[in-house]
């Protein structure tokens, strides 16, 4: 089921787009893909923010240093740190700067390339330390899904695969990759509030021809244009 939404805001101006990209080399075809979006996107007359965690070197993982200030010493409880941090304005500095830009923008992308069918690890760590309990959802006052604190928010993810397209097909190797993405686009997307966009998809993306490249750079512009048209 194909869902393609025009998107206005609210107040008829422009988007505010956050655009999450994990990718190690800055010469590969998703690097090419990320900066063609971002120029079409202002060039529309979006705000474009970028967080490249390759770029940012940003840290993956969940822990203890993720808090300027703990609410328990003895053990370390992540969503009772995340809760009090939330609270008292005490997570570690790169947190809050990417905290700061989900809050800012209207429009979250997430621009990576599969990894064992799921998120790159750095990304997958983003999220984990981002989407923090108090910020993106409250398991105590039951803030998920339609509560979802980060509800009024649109998401989308852009994905390259390795495999062709057959194999993630309903009855290929790997399975229907829309059932095998639930896990992000329901479970986490709108497990915090967020409305998912149907993904942008590019299979058999690790040995392309130019031509074929070229065609997918286009097809990726087209995609943008029917999410936030000129027209607005
Ligand atoms: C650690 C790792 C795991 C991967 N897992 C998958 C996978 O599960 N499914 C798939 O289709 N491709 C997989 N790939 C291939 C990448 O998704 C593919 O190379 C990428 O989408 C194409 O972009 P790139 O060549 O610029 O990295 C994997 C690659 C790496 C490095």
């Amino acid at each position: 089921m194909t869902k393609y939404y025009k998107i206005k805001k609210i107040d008829g101006g422009n988007m505010n787009i956050l655009y999450i990209f994990a990718h190690p080399e800055p010469k590969s075809f998703n690097s090419s893909m990320k900066e063609m979006a971002i120029r079409h996107l202002k060039e529309q007359g979006n705000e474009v923010k970028l967080s490249d965690l390759h770029g940012m070197r940003f840290k993956p993982v969940l822990d203890q240093s993720d808090f300027l200030q703990r609410r328990k010493n003895d053990s370390f409880n992540a969503f009772l740190e995340q809760m009090n941090a939330s609270i008292e304005g005490t997570f570690s500095e790169d947190i809050i700067t990417e905290m700061e830009k989900v809050k800012w923008a209207d429009f979250l992308i997430f621009h990576f390339p599969i990894y064992f069918t799921g998120m790159p690890a750095i990304m997958k760590g983003w999220i984990d330390r981002v989407f923090s309990a108090g910020f993106a959802f409250n398991p105590i006052k039951q803030n998920f899904y339609e509560e979802g604190l980060l509800k009024g928010k649109k998401a989308m993810m852009v994905i390259t695969t390795g495999a062709e397209e057959e194999w993630y097909s309903k009855g290929g190797k790997h399975g229907d990759i829309e059932e095998l993405l639930r896990y992000i686009t329901h479970c986490t997307f709108e497990y915090v509030g967020l409305e998912v966009m149907d993904t942008h998809l590019t299979f058999g993306a690790g040995k392309m021809s130019e031509q074929r490249g070229n065609e997918e750079l286009k097809r990726y512009q087209e995609r943008l244009n029917t999410l936030f048209p000129q027209d607005r």
